[in-house]
């Protein structure tokens, strides 16, 4: 009996030491750092009349990234993913057909994403893991081609904006009541394509899909 007691003690001091940091419905968190935007890129080849056999390639871009969430019950938050703007560099995949160098251009974009997320309030309440879903739109601007590229008559470049699904893993590591730091990988399922004017004629690729990865490490402020 007294065993038995013991052990229930023990499980209330465990429980009251979990709530008094794990998440409760109504937080509010803020958090800001540092998000990598790795694409895993597969494209279509670029066509002007023929297929000129080669697609193109997506590179790597770091911004400043800044996620609101509001909790909604103790383990369920919705999350909205800013940042300031990507730019990537554009490549030919392969060759450079029009001889221009192995640089297209260049693309800007935004990626906001709503995510709702699933937090398992574990027993060491300064660990807090979460997965989540959602939805990204992905805006695109600032398409341009190098100057080698449009001195050999390539311009318009125009990509399409972007409508998929988002899925992310992470987790929180609660400093105190206020501050935590937090790491969380995405994938982002951004599917575009690109319009573009050669001399005077249309071309396209009809297919770029740029599927990145998304790496973010922040520091996190809890109202
Ligand atoms: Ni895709």
């Amino acid at each position: 009996m007294k065993n038995i007691s013991f052990t229930l003690l023990t499980l209330a001091s465990l429980t009251a030491s979990q709530y008094a940091t794990a998440y409760e419905k109504g937080d509010v968190l803020l958090r800001a750092g540092l998000a990598a935007v790795i694409p895993n890129e597969s494209s279509s080849n670029i066509v002007v009349g023929n297929d000129l056999g080669v697609g193109v390639s997506v590179d790597n871009n770091v911004q400043l990234g800044l996620t609101f969430a509001y909790f909604f019950t103790d383990r369920i938050n919705i999350e909205v993913l800013a940042a300031t703007p990507f730019k990537h560099q554009i490549d030919f995949s392969t060759n450079d057909p029009l001889g221009t160098g192995n640089q297209l251009g260049d693309v800007g974009h935004l990626p906001p994403t709503v995510t709702a997320n699933y937090y398992f309030n574990t027993i060491d309440s300064s660990f807090q893991p979460y997965v989540g879903a959602g939805l990204n739109y992905t805006l695109f601007f600032n398409d341009e081609f190098t100057s080698e590229n449009s001195a050999a008559g390539l311009k318009d470049l125009s990509l399409k904006n972007s409508f998929g699904f988002a899925a992310q893993i992470g987790a929180d590591y609660i400093i105190d009541d206020t501050w935590f730091v937090n790491a969380a990988v995405r994938w982002i399922d951004i599917d575009t394509s690109a319009d573009f004017n050669l001399n005077g004629a249309a071309g396209y690729v009809q297919s770029i899909e740029i599927d990145p990865w998304v790496y973010s490490v922040s520091i996190g402020y809890r109202f």
